[in-house]
């Protein structure tokens, strides 16, 4: 029965840890939650042999012979058996659930001085905003520093996870849930929606980068500097006519929005490369507009802060988030129909 019992153990175990189960970690969390997975998946997997083991044993040795029609004989239970299934399994789902609950804690602290990082979430798209109001649509982290996100939703419930950062948590409309990530690799990452918050669910992802605490720092102080910058209103750029700065920076900031809006995720493009079949077509909308009854920049305005007064005839009402309107700032929205209506290219 022992060696029926270790060839199965045998097996199980090599299927448990040739296959490479779970993504290589990258986070303090990634590696607790690893070692718990497998703490507790060991025990599943010795319990499991021993079982399947002994009730392979007892098919073959105490089966009965084909002309044995007597009854089997009358047992009364064994009290010490039942004490050992009893004690140990308690014991060992004890032991499951203390270590579980160790991780959780150590997985919540963000210690003293975490850099805190504000998460918004939006059909179809993630954008973060760091320490000073510096936006960003990339999510950059620093090397081995707790980084507290804080995590908000405009319309439906979507979840934030990294999968070799190993936390995941439900980003809901309405309060503010919060998670805790200390990166410990550098590397380029992706952060994906992990509840289907409708059509665009499958394109919601936002990419993630670890740099080294130097290199993180310089990140953050162009960022800062491009933001204030930008709001100091066209005193950055250098040659070219007025007009064509105008144009440009306006056209930049339309390109960006239609990017960290997540427009590409639904509506085909040319000129934003974007191929999303979810909502109708951007590449030709004079005659929407026509039949709307409104110049191309007004169809687009309209359509992106009420999307539902009027809808191409073969898609769905209700599928383009209505909450546009209240989460792009006025020059934002302003670019993004400039940029999708093409007026700004006269
Ligand atoms: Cu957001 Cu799925």
């Amino acid at each position: 029965m022992l060696a029926i019992a270790a060839a199965a153990a045998v097996v199980t175990t090599l299927v448990a840890v040739l296959i490479r189960w779970l993504p290589h970690s990258a986070s303090e969390e990634m590696d607790r939650i690893t070692f718990t997975y497998w703490f507790a998946t060991v025990i599943c997997i010795a319990i499991f042999s021993l079982v399947i083991g002994v009730i392979v044993y007892s098919v073959l040795a105490f089966r009965a012979q084909p002309d044995d029609d007597t009854d089997g004989p009358p047992i009364h239970g064994n009290t010490t058996l039942e004490i050992v299934w009893t004690v140990v399994p308690a014991i060992l789902v004890i032991a499951i659930g203390i270590v579980s609950a160790i991780v959780l804690s150590k997985n919540a602290d963000a210690g003293s001085n975490p850099l805190q990082v504000k998460v918004f979430a939006q059909q179809f798209a993630w954008r973060f905003e760091y320490p000073g109001k510096v936006r960003s649509e990339e999510l950059v982290l620093p090397l081995r520093r707790h980084v507290k996100f804080e995590m908000t939703s405009a319309d439906v419930i979507h979840s934030f996870w990294i999968p070799q950062m190993g936390q995941k948590q439900d980003v809901v409309p309405g309060i503010m849930t919060s998670i805790v990530v200390t990166p410990t690799r550098t590397g380029r990452f992706t952060l994906i929606c992990t509840e289907l918050c409708g059509l665009g669910h499958a394109t919601m992802r936002a990419p993630v980068r670890v740099l080294e605490q130097a290199a993180f720092d310089s990140w953050l102080a162009k960022q800062k500097a491009a933001a204030g910058g930008g709001a100091g209103g066209g005193t950055t750029t250098t040659g070219g006519t007025d007009t064509g700065t105008t144009t440009g920076a306006s056209d930049a900031l339309g390109a960006k929005t239609f990017a960290s809006s997540g427009c590409g995720g639904c509506h085909t493009f040319a000129k934003a490369g974007s191929d999303g079949q979810v909502g109708p077509s951007l590449d030709d909308l004079t005659g929407a507009a026509q039949k709307a009854g409104e110049s191309v920049p007004d169809y687009v305005r309209q359509s992106i802060v009420d999307p539902n007064a009027v809808v191409v005839a073969g898609f769905q009402p209700g599928v383009m988030p209505q909450t546009f309107g209240d989460s792009l700032s006025t020059d934002e929205l302003d670019a993004l129909v400039a940029y999708v209506s093409g007026e700004e290219s006269q």
